[in-house]
């Protein structure tokens, strides 16, 4: 079908209004490319099976079997077999810094950026180990440029910059709430990072991979968790250990009503729900000890098998269709900044990995040691929530 009728059955003509000569080829192969169907979808709650506890590795049997775990991970760790995954093509509006996330500086006397902290923290594995492990960091188009300049202005880190790359994620244009598409500019829709889901594709497409033959658990994790072990080889070696094809690090609810996502059963495979999919009842059942059965939240640390991975690369991840405030070209060329949600962006989302990986480990960490999240400005999981927490650990600011 020719672009212009596939346009006119999907409403989207108006994307040839006004369309300048400069770039109109490339725009309209660009308009050929997309898939209108995913792009007609609307928010739903999706309908969710029949949920059930999972058994979690607490940290009484994470300490029992330490050495084992250990020796496992290390031997993994030291073969090259491991490679790190940093999750860094987020916006970070909550935060609202100028710039990606993990250059936001969080020291106190010296400086101390995120990216840096997240470095430390790997470099302490590596030297344990007596080896660099791959790290991998997806960046988006919109801080693509700003973050590979930062690593090369604070010279890595400390760390190998043949063991650094960088690739970027797939973008996803918006719609308003008629579903026309949404343009930024005439002839440039609005593109935004499709969500943490896409990790894997992106990184396939790369190429990158082909370069690290050996690899074949990735640790994938947040830019924003400045308290979070990578590459942490008791994790890694129960993981292994388990036979699972993931693993997830959570942390215990400080209270039921917590807002974290909650590693769970969901028809018999793992699955994280939201806090709000479960019932008052749910979030409050207890086992005979009075421990919460659904009571460990996702931190956003995973282990996955590369293999697995492999297996379940055609199957189709599930599409988040989310309101936000997303700023366009008005009919009549004006730029716009709404200031109420006048659309929809579509994002996949790595917790659904867990489910499609079919089986996984979640594995208990201790909270003040490995849990502290910079998202807000202010408050909870804020700056001054983590520096409190990295004091608790040591860590000089
Ligand atoms: P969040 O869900 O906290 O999103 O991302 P965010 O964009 O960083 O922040 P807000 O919601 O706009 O305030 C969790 C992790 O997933 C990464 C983020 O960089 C962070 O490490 N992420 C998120 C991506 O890499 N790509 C995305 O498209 C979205």
């Amino acid at each position: 079908m020719d672009i212009r009728e596939i346009l006119a059955k999907y409403g989207q003509t108006h994307l040839l209004d006004g369309l300048p000569e400069e770039g109109r080829e490339d725009f309209l192969r660009s308009l050929a490319a997309l898939d209108y169907e995913l792009l007609r979808r609307r928010p739903e709650r999706g309908e969710r099976g029949e949920i059930s506890p999972i058994r979690c590795m607490t940290q009484w049997e994470i300490q029992r079997g330490r050495a084992e775990y250990e020796r496992v991970g290390r031997a993994a760790i030291a073969g090259g077999k491991v490679a790190a995954v940093l999750l860094a093509g987020g916006q970070g509006t909550r935060l609202g810094a100028d710039g990606p996330k993990g250059a936001v500086d969080i020291g106190i006397t010296r400086p101390l950026y995120i990216f840096e902290q997240l470095l430390e923290n790997l470099k302490a594995v590596c030297k344990a180990c007596g080896v660099f492990v791959p790290l991998f960091v997806m960046t988006s188009d919109k801080n693509d440029g700003t973050t590979r300049a930062f690593f090369r202005e604070h010279g890595y880190f400390g760390y190998p910059e043949e063991m650094v790359r960088f690739f970027v994620q797939d973008m996803l244009p918006s719609v308003d709430f008629d579903g026309k598409l949404l343009l930024e500019a005439r002839g440039k829709l609005v593109l935004s990072p499709n969500g943490n889901g896409g990790w894997y594709s992106s990184l396939m497409r790369t190429g990158i991979l082909e370069g690290f033959p050996a690899v074949e658990w990735f640790n994938v994790f947040a830019v924003d968790n400045v308290l979070q072990r990578i590459a942490d080889p008791l994790f890694v070696g129960a993981t292994i250990l388990s036979g699972c094809a993931s693993g997830a690090k959570v942390v215990r609810k400080t209270d039921p009503a917590e807002r974290v996502g909650v590693l769970c059963l969901e028809d018999g495979r793992p699955s994280v729900v939201e806090y709000y999919e479960l019932s008052e009842e749910m979030a409050n059942a207890r086992d005979g000890d009075g421990t919460l059965l659904y009571g460990y939240g996702v931190i956003l640390n995973y282990l996955f098998s590369r293999a697995r991975l492999e297996e379940i690369a055609g199957e189709k991840i599930p599409v988040h269709v989310v309101k936000k405030k997303i700023p366009y070209l008005d009919k009549l060329g004006n730029f716009v900044i709404p200031e109420t949600e006048n659309g929809y962006k579509f994002e996949t989302l790595i917790l659904d990995t867990v489910r499609l990986a079919g089986s996984c480990l979640p594995f208990e960490v201790v909270r003040e040691r490995e849990f502290a999240p910079i998202k807000n400005k202010e408050g909870t999981d804020s700056i001054e929530s983590a520096r409190i927490l990295l004091k608790y650990n040591g860590v000089e600011l």
